[in-house]
């Protein structure tokens, strides 16, 4: 049989209502892939794995969530949904938006938003709205309007988005055969670590797979989690996840202390350098992406994190074409050479060809 996305897949461990109307871009069953170089740089002596979300339809790990709230907003037959976005949960909205035949409204910070994720919703032709503000003030407007106007609101509030995103954890279950002794991940809006860690339980409960640390890490201008309080005018490269008050930040925390884990933050000079570094290693991810693995070498670096024998999980959640301008920016292209083998010759390093 074909695989036909995670509805089909999880039917039975996932709490949707009878009405949904799936819809699908048989979203989900990403690879796990082995990093053993970058073990050998924590220390060696352990397995380290990419969970690869960037391979989902739309470039990132929204899908699995997005499948779930617009198929259930298609069976009370929704004509309208609408979202904030840093950018990946509008292209998102606007590809399952417009696979079910509904409109999406899509409201992202002015300005900040990279420029492979506003295309992707244009391109699906959903209503993309500019806000002068932050994530935040976009994210309460949504709220507000869809409590008023019958538009259904598909950011990671609603509780089907976090029943689909449970499906990662699911899958890195199975992958393994177990679950990981520690997950880390980036944390934004905190749906995604509020959906792993109810993942990882409701698996454990029935296959016994074991329960990982929770390793939440969020940049180091945009962390309300870590400093205890709403960061007014949050900052960071990782524009992704650029954000001051989170709607789940409560159940982040919780599973945070839950699971033995933290919430840590990384610096944009962190996580760009393991932006980079990803890169070497041929697995090409947005910044806030690497943000997860930046806040594990981070920790190691501290001593705080004995890893000899675990098992290691980072979600990577974006591809990196969804933000190609901060690669772009850092390199300008040689003038070109003409024809001829001399010419390539004279241009290629000795080194390489002798
Ligand atoms: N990584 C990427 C690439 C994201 O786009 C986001 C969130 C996160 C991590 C954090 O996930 O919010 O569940 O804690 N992006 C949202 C958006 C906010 O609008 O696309 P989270």
């Amino acid at each position: 049989m074909k695989y036909i996305g995670i509805i089909n897949k999880y039917s039975e461990l996932l709490d949707l209502p009878p009405h949904i109307i799936p819809v699908t871009l048989n979203e989900g069953n990403t690879p796990l892939i082995e990093m053993p170089r970058l073990a050998n740089e924590l220390g060696g002596g352990f397995q380290l794995f990419v969970k690869y979300e960037g391979m989902n339809p739309t470039g990132s790990f929204k899908d699995r969530g997005m499948t779930t709230a617009i198929s259930e907003a298609a069976g009370r037959n929704v004509k309208v949904v609408i979202c904030a976005s840093t950018g990946n949960t509008a292209a998102s909205a606007a590809a399952y938006a417009a696979r079910g035949g509904l409109k999406a409204i899509v409201l992202i910070p002015e300005g900040r938003v990279a420029v492979g994720k506003i295309t992707g919703a244009i391109a699906h032709q959903a209503d993309v709205i500019q806000v002068k503000g932050s994530f935040d003030d976009a994210l309460a407007m949504v709220v507000k309007i869809s409590e008023k106007h019958p538009i259904s609101l598909v950011n990671s509030i609603n509780p089907y988005r976090i029943e689909g995103q449970q499906t990662g954890a699911f899958e890195i279950c199975e992958q393994l055969s177990t679950a990981p002794d520690i997950c880390c991940l980036p944390v934004g809006n905190a749906g995604n670590i509020t959906s792993y860690w109810k993942g990882y339980k409701k698996f454990n409960e029935i296959k016994k797979t074991g329960l990982p640390q929770m390793l939440g890490v969020q940049a180091a201008g945009s962390a309300p989690l870590v400093l205890g309080k709403v960061v007014k005018y949050p900052e960071t490269v990782a524009t992704a996840i650029r954000i001051g008050n989170p709607a789940r930040g409560e159940e982040a925390l919780q599973a945070a202390e839950e699971s033995n884990g933290k919430i840590i933050s990384a610096t944009d000079e962190e996580i760009l350098a393991m932006q980079n570094k990803l890169a070497l290693e041929g697995i090409w991810v947005e910044p806030a992406s690497a943000a997860g693995f930046a806040g594990l070498k981070k920790e190691y670096l501290a001593g705080n994190l004995n890893l000899k024998g675990k098992t290691v999980v980072a979600i990577c959640t974006g591809h990196g074409l969804k933000d190609p301008d901060i690669i772009a920016k850092q390199f300008k292209l040689k003038d070109p050479i003409p024809i001829g083998l001399d010419e390539l010759e004279k241009v290629i390093s000795k080194a390489d060809i002798s």
